[in-house]
């Protein structure tokens, strides 16, 4: 199913062209990366999703609604949007109470958010924060506090803007962990990052966006392991292609490009039982 069809979208700041014809599919039970140097416009993309931003040509459907014939609420129960800065979007007094307020909000009864809120505090491992204020927090726990805010309501699409700043390697691999939970439920998720080793870990498709416009839109396994297409939107390589690159310029034969340290540990052990 098409969750958010962008199509063939431009968008300018008062005269300052930042989306310059950009177009793709957002299926349900995908996940995407959206990637490219800062500056890029992946953010003003994101905010064309709940009609944040409604494109200057072209138009954006959401579930088969374009964003101009609804309001950001609706759309935005269908879509959730964790934007890169949680500054932005915390605004209660204490941390279970910007759950609380977002179920509120979305139509949720006073003994459903409480189930809700104590079972998303656990998960984020903010339950010993519930009473405090959000600004008390550090910066990665404020930034899992709004993906919490979010997931509570169970949107059909999860959008994380930049999801692992401020976040170490334990709780990078649990938001991984994460992603693929909410895609085996079936949802939709789109990941805005410039972080290519969580790229290689947690998506299955990349759309790679420079100057404004989509250069390239494919298979992670494929966009993450070829440097001269990375170096176009100004991101480096993962470790593995970059250590299996060099394997290859010394004469060890891959039998193809892998993307985790897991393929290409598998193909050196059978190019080593091979040989031996
Ligand atoms: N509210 C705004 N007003 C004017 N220009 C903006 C605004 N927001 C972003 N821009 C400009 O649009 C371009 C794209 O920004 P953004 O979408 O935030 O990029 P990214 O998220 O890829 O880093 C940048 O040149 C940025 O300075
Ligand atoms: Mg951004």
């Amino acid at each position: 199913m098409e969750a958010i069809v962008v199509d063939d979208i431009h968008f300018s700041y008062n005269g300052v062209p930042v989306l310059k014809g950009v177009s793709f599919t957002i299926k349900m039970g995908q996940v995407v990366a959206i990637m490219g140097e800062n500056g890029a416009g992946k953010t003003t993309l994101i905010k064309h999703f709940i009609g944040l931003l409604k494109p200057d040509v072209g138009r954006v459907l959401v579930f088969g609604t374009d964003t101009r014939e609804a309001s950001v609420a609706q759309l935005a129960k269908r879509v959730g949007i964790v934007f890169q800065n949680p500054d932005h979007q915390l605004f209660a007094e204490s941390v279970e109470e910007e759950i609380f307020f977002t179920l509120e909000n979305m139509g949720y009864t006073l003994s459903e958010a409480k189930a809700i809120c104590d079972t998303i505090l656990k998960t984020f491992e903010l339950d010993r924060y519930r009473n405090r204020s959000p600004y008390s927090l550090s910066i990665g726990e404020r930034k899992r506090l709004t993906i919490a805010a979010v997931l509570c309501y169970n949107p059909d699409v999860v959008v994380l803007d930049e999801p692992t700043a401020g976040q170490d390697y334990y709780n990078k691999s649990k938001l991984s962990r994460l992603i693929t939970q909410l895609k085996r439920q079936g949802r939709g998720v789109v990941v805005v990052t410039h972080d290519v080793e969580f790229a290689a870990q947690t998506v299955e498709r990349v759309i790679l966006v420079a100057n404004g416009q989509v250069i390239q839109d494919g298979p992670a396994q494929d966009i993450l392991t070829d440097a001269a297409l990375l170096q176009k939107a100004r991101l480096l390589p993962p470790q593995i292609p970059v250590a299996a690159s060099k394997l290859m310029a010394n004469g060890i034969r891959l039998s193809a490009k892998p993307l985790l340290a897991g393929g290409l540990y598998t193909m050196l052990v059978e190019m080593f039982n091979h040989s031996g």
